[in-house]
């Protein structure tokens, strides 16, 4: 099925948010980075500022910058309006309110778009989508994966889940996913059996608590590496 702007409802997060959601430490910022599924999120692009490096991959790259904040003016009210209504489903912690959220989510997108057209011919920003990725085998330390895997549960098969973390075992040493809940706030219906084939598959595998938790009960992720 055809990847069109009118399904992607862009919404991304800030660096201090990707260093708490895979419990990044200083001294692993300095490693080679995927960020996979990172659409307009600022984790690259305030990665570059600090001299570190990071490749994302989102199939919304192959929009322009223009079309993607067209976008992003389209569905903000509807994001906020939706956040209003599930209120009860948040953490109110690190964020305090729906309106702070929103400048949040508005000041990372902005620093992704002040970024996104250097980025796009420095090869930062790929094009791609899972589960195949066009990088060589161990070209990353580590690959990130925020708010896709798992959380689309309901829409990505079991066998998805799987080819799609293989894929990113097979370009980056360690693989880290969050959250680990599905849209609802329920934890992911693939998680037990998608951690059992792996771990079956000859890959380690561990889930570790992590300093964020903004969806209720979402403040853990999970770490996959090749034996
Ligand atoms: C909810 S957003 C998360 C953005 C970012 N990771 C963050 O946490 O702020 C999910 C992203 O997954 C991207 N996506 C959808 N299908 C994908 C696929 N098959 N492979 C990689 N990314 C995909 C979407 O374009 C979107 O940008």
């Amino acid at each position: 099925m055809a990847f069109t702007l009118e399904k992607v409802v862009p919404w991304g997060r800030s660096f201090n948010e990707y260093l708490a959601m895979f419990a990044l430490a200083k001294k692993e910022l300095r490693k080679r980075f995927l960020g996979c599924c990172d659409g307009p999120a600022s984790f690259n692009c305030m990665m570059k500022h600090r001299g570190g490096h990071v490749v994302s991959v989102d199939p919304i790259y192959r929009f322009s910058a223009d079309e993607i904040r067209n976008r992003m003016d389209e569905t903000y009210e509807e994001i906020m309006e939706q956040t209003r209504k599930n209120k009860n489903e948040f953490v109110w912690r690190h964020i305090s309110s729906v309106k702070e959220l929103g400048k949040v989510r508005m000041a990372a997108m902005n620093n992704f778009l002040s970024d996104y057209v250097a980025g796009l011919k420095e090869g930062r920003y790929v094009d791609a989508s899972l589960p195949t990725l066009p990088f060589k085998a161990r070209e990353f330390d580590i690959a990130l994966c925020s708010h896709f895997l798992f959380l689309y549960s309901e829409h990505l098969s079991e066998d998805f889940h799987i080819q799609s973390i293989e894929e990113l075992c097979r370009v980056a040493s360690e693989v880290r996913i969050f959250p680990l809940l599905e849209l609802g706030a329920k934890k992911s219906r693939h998680l037990e059996t998608v951690v059992d084939r792996l771990e079956k598959g000859g890959f380690v595998v561990d889930i570790k608590k992590v300093p964020y938790e903004f969806q209720k009960g979402g403040n853990e992720m999970l770490r996959v590496r090749l034996q």
